[in-house]
């Protein structure tokens, strides 16, 4: 091996040990935090932050969870997380699933899989709206 040779091997040798970290980070699952270690989760549906929930259909993320205005009067919360490889789950209004971009798995609003390659539903919490407080536990 001459030293050009070296080098260019080093080189992208090199450069697969540094992407490393990143990539094999990727496919680390993370914890599914269960709302309300220590007590139920509250929601001030008044906040700014949660203004998506004011619209039927819209949805937003917290802690762990996703969290969804189902009809003019009920909430549901689940995990976000995908139980395939734990990419962030998103929602689909004009179909009424929850959509994971990775990998296309779907689910239904209880967490249940309609379509793989997740084997496993997502993990539904119990949403209760009392005037302006959501609390999920
Ligand atoms: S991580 Fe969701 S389908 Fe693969």
């Amino acid at each position: 091996m001459n030293r050009k040779e070296f080098f260019s091997k080093a080189f992208v040798g090199g450069s697969l040990l540094f992407l490393a970290p990143a990539v094999f980070n990727a496919c680390t699952k993370t914890a599914d935090v269960t709302p309300g270690t220590g007590g139920p989760t509250t929601i001030d549906l008044t906040s700014s932050s949660f203004a998506s929930l004011k619209t039927v259909g819209g949805y937003v993320y917290s802690g762990n969870m996703i969290i969804i205005r189902s009809s003019a009067t009920n909430y549901i919360a689940l995990s976000k997380i995908c139980t395939h490889q734990s990419c962030t789950v998103g929602y689909d209004s004009s179909v009424n699933r929850l959509v994971c971009p990775c990998h296309g798995s779907m689910f239904s609003t209880n967490g249940s899989v309609l379509q793989g390659p997740a084997n496993n539903s997502l993990t539904m919490y119990t949403a209760t709206v009392n005037g302006t407080t959501l609390t999920i536990s």
